[in-house]
C-alpha cells in the first residue's frame, strides 16, 4: 500500500460520503441515512442506501457496497490510488508522494496519446486524395469544412493496419494499441485496425482530449454494422460520457438538447444549436444525467420519431428527473430525426418546435391517450385506468394539476380522477414497502449469498455473528473484551470468522476499524457484505454482548462436531452416547 493510512483517513474525513454520493445520486435524507436510485443497476424504487454513521453505502438490490473510495472507484472507473487522488483533489488536499511507477496511470497516458494521434491521423486521411469519397459523404450530408474541423471528423482508411502501423511507428506497443481499442487481435494473432473505411466521429472529454471514436459505415457495403464504437477502455466509459458535451457546456443556452445520434448533434451545432449532445447509446444513463445536471437543470429530449426513440424517451424521463432535471419532450413531425428536420425545414422551424414542446408529464399523458380510442366507453375506461396509474407516481401538487386536465379531456369530475390516482398511489407505496422488506429479509437469510455460502445453512449462528460484528463496529472499545471471550476459530461461518479476525487484529494494532481498512483485506463483494452487516442493526445496546457470544459458541459446537482425534476420552464417550441416543 503506497498511501499512508493517515492520509486516507484525512481524505475520508474531508469527503463526507453523503455529500460525495449526493453529487451523483439524488438522495433523500432521513436522519443520518439517505436513499436513492442505485447508479450501479437500473431500478425504479430506491434500494441504494448511504449510511452517514458508518461512512458507507450499500445497495439492497444489487449488493454493491463499500466506502466513499470504493464508490468513486466504481462510478468514475478509477483504480484505488486514483480514487484517493480524486477525493484528495475534491477536498483541495495535496496528494502525498505520487507513485510514479503506477502502471495503470502510465497506460492511461498512453491511451490518451494514441487517441490524440488517431484523431489527427483520421482527419488527415479525410483530406488526403484517398479520403475523397468520405469527404463527399460528409458534404452530401450538409456538413461544411468548418464543421468538420470543429468536430475533428475524419476517415479511417480502407486498410487492415494503416493506423496500427502508424502507431507502431510512433513507438506504441501492441498491448498499448489493444488497450486503446484502436486495434484488436485478429484470428491469426496479429493486431488489426478497429476502424476500417468508416467516417469517424471523435468523442472528446470535458478537458478537450479525444477519448474514443464512433465510426460510421458510409458505403453500400454494410459489413460490420452501421456503427463501430470504441468499447470501454481505461479512459473511456460509454455510459459516463456525452457526445459534444465539451462544446455544449460552453453554450449560452440554459438548456441542453439530448439527441440520439452523432449526426443530429453535428447538424444542430452547425445550425447554431450548440447546446445539443448525444448519449452514445439509446437510453440515457444516471451518470450521463448527473453530468448534464452539473451544467443545467433543463433538458429537451429530442429522440428519433420511431418506436425505439419513443421507448428510449419513456426510459430516460425518470432517470433525468431523478438527477433533478426538468424535462421537455420535442416531438418531431415530418422528419425522422432532428438532422433531417433541420435540413428539410430550417433552423427557425426547429426553434419553434423547441419553444413549443411539451413537458414530460404532458408528453406522457398524450402518449397514453394515443393508445386508446376515447370515443368509446371501453377506450375511455382503459385510458382512465392507465392514466391514473401514471398520475399516482407524481407529486400531490402535480397530480392535482394534471388530474384537472385529464378530467376536462374526458368531461368527468376531477374528484373521480383524483381519488383513482390516490388509491393507486397508496397501493404503490405499500408494494414498495413490501419489496423493501423482502429484500432485507432475503439478504438477512443469506439467500443466494455467494460471499458467505455457509450462511443460509447456519442462519442462527450467522445472524448472531452479524449482530456481534455490528455491535463491535460501533463499540470498538469492546473488541478487546470480545477477543478474550471468543476466538475467531469459534465462529460458525468462515466469512464472519475472517472479518472478526481482522477486527481483532486491527484493534490489537491500535487501529480504528474502518471500512477502508477492511476493504484492503477483502474483495469488493466481501466488503459490500461487511458494509451490510455493520449497518444491519439499530445499534443495539451492549447488553446483547454476552448472549451473542453464547449463541455463536453454542451454534459452532453444534454444527462442527469436534474431530474425533482431538477429543479427550471423556468427550469421545460423551459423543458416542449422543449418537446412540439419536439412533434409538
Ligand atoms: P442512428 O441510426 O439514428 O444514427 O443511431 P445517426 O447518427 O443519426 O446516423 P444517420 O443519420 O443514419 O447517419 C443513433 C445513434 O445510435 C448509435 C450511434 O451513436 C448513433 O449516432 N448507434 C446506432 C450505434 O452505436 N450502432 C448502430 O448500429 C446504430
Ligand atoms: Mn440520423
Amino acid at each position: 500500500m503506497a498511501i499512508p493510512n493517515e492520509f486516507i483517513n484525512e481524505v475520508k474525513a474531508r469527503n463526507d460520503i453523503t455529500d460525495v454520493i449526493g453529487g451523483y445520486v439524488n438522495l433523500k435524507r432521513n436522519g443520518r441515512t439517505s436513499k436513492g436510485l442505485c447508479p450501479f443497476h437500473s431500478e425504479k424504487t430506491p434500494s441504494f442506501t448511504v449510511f452517514g454513521d458508518t461512512s458507507s453505502f450499500y445497495c439492497f438490490g444489487c449488493q454493491a457496497g463499500g466506502d466513499v473510495i470504493g464508490f468513486i472507484r466504481r462510478i468514475e472507473n478509477l483504480d484505488y490510488v486514483e480514487a484517493v487522488k480524486f477525493l484528495a483533489n475534491r477536498a483541495g488536499m495535496q496528494m502525498v508522494e505520487e507513485n510514479k511507477n503506477d502502471g495503470l496511470s502510465k497506460m492511461r497516458l498512453k491511451i490518451r496519446e494514441q487517441n490524440r494521434e488517431a484523431g489527427r491521423f483520421f482527419y488527415r486521411a479525410l483530406y488526403s486524395p484517398e479520403g475523397g469519397q468520405a469527404l463527399d459523404y460528409f458534404h452530401s450530408r450538409g456538413l461544411s469544412d468548418e464543421t468538420i474541423r470543429h468536430f475533428g471528423l475524419g476517415w479511417s482508411p480502407d486498410s487492415w493496419d494503416a493506423l496500427t502501423r502508424h502507431l507502431a511507428n510512433l513507438g506504441y506497443r501492441q498491448e498499448e494499441i489493444l488497450a486503446a481499442d484502436l486495434g484488436y487481435k485478429s484470428r491469426n494473432g496479429g493486431v488489426i485496425d478497429r476502424f476500417r473505411n468508416r467516417v469517424m466521429f471523435p468523442i472528446i472529454d470535458l478537458q478537450g482530449s479525444v477519448i474514443g471514436f464512433g465510426g460510421r459505415n458510409f458505403t453500400e457495403d454494410a459489413r460490420g454494422g452501421k456503427y463501430v464504437n470504441t468499447s470501454d477502455t481505461l479512459i473511456y466509459k460509454k455510459t459516463n460520457n456525452l457526445f459534444a458535451m465539451n462544446f455544449a457546456k460552453n453554450s449560452k443556452s440554459n438548456e441542453l438538447i439530448l439527441c440520439e445520434g452523432y449526426m443530429d448533434v453535428i447538424a444542430l451545432h452547425q445550425a447554431g444549436f450548440t447546446n445539443a449532445v448525444a448519449a452514445l447509446g439509446t437510453a440515457v444513463t444516471p451518470q450521463q444525467a448527473q453530468l448534464m445536471a452539473k451544467y443545467t437543470d433543463k433538458v429537451v429530449l429530442s429522440q428519433d420519431g420511431d418506436e425505439a426513440g419513443q421507448k428510449s424517451i419513456s426510459r430516460s424521463i425518470p432517470i433525468m428527473k431523478d438527477a433533478g432535471l426538468s424535462v421537455r419532450v420535442l416531438e418531431i413531425r415530418g422528419a425522422k430525426d432532428p438532422d433531417e428536420f433541420i435540413k428539410k425545414y430550417g433552423p427557425e422551424r426547429f426553434k419553434n418546435l423547441l419553444d413549443g414542446c411539451a413537458n414530460d408529464i404532458e408528453y406522457s399523458i398524450m402518449r397514453i391517450k394515443n393508445k386508446y380510442n376515447i370515443a368509446t366507453d371501453d377506450g375511455r375506461l382503459h385510458y382512465l385506468q392507465e392514466v391514473c396509474g401514471f398520475l399516482s407516481g407524481l407529486s400531490p401538487l402535480e397530480r392535482e394539476v394534471y388530474a384537472v386536465r385529464v378530467a376536462d379531456g374526458l368531461k368527468i369530475e376531477k374528484s373521480v380522477v383524483l381519488s383513482q390516482a390516490e388509491t393507486q398511489a397508496r397501493r404503490k407505496k405499500y408494494e414498495e414497502k413490501r419489496r423493501e422488506f423482502r429484500d432485507m429479509a432475503q439478504s438477512t437469510a443469506g439467500i443466494g449469498d455467494k460471499v458467505n455460502p455457509e450462511r443460509s445453512r447456519n442462519l442462527k449462528g450467522a445472524i448472531a455473528e452479524d449482530a456481534l460484528l455490528c455491535l463491535l463496529f460501533s463499540h470498538q472499545d469492546m473488541i478487546a473484551q470480545a477477543a478474550a471471550a471468543i476466538k475467531p476459530g469459534e465462529f460458525v461461518t468462515d466469512f464472519s470468522r475472517r472479518v472478526y479476525g481482522q477486527f481483532v487484529k486491527l484493534a490489537q494494532d491500535g487501529q480504528e476499524v474502518t471500512v477502508s481498512l477492511l476493504a484492503q483485506q477483502f474483495s469488493e463483494s466481501e466488503t459490500a457484505e461487511i458494509v451490510r452487516i455493520i449497518n444491519s442493526g439499530e445499534t443495539k445496546g451492549t447488553a446483547e454482548f454476552g448472549r451473542l457470544i453464547d449463541v455463536i459458541k453454542e451454534e459452532s459446537s453444534r454444527t462442527k462436531p469436534q474431530d474425533a482425534a482431538h477429543l479427550s476420552p471423556e468427550e469421545l464417550l460423551e459423543q458416542m452416547k449422543k449418537l446412540k441416543q439419536k439412533k434409538s
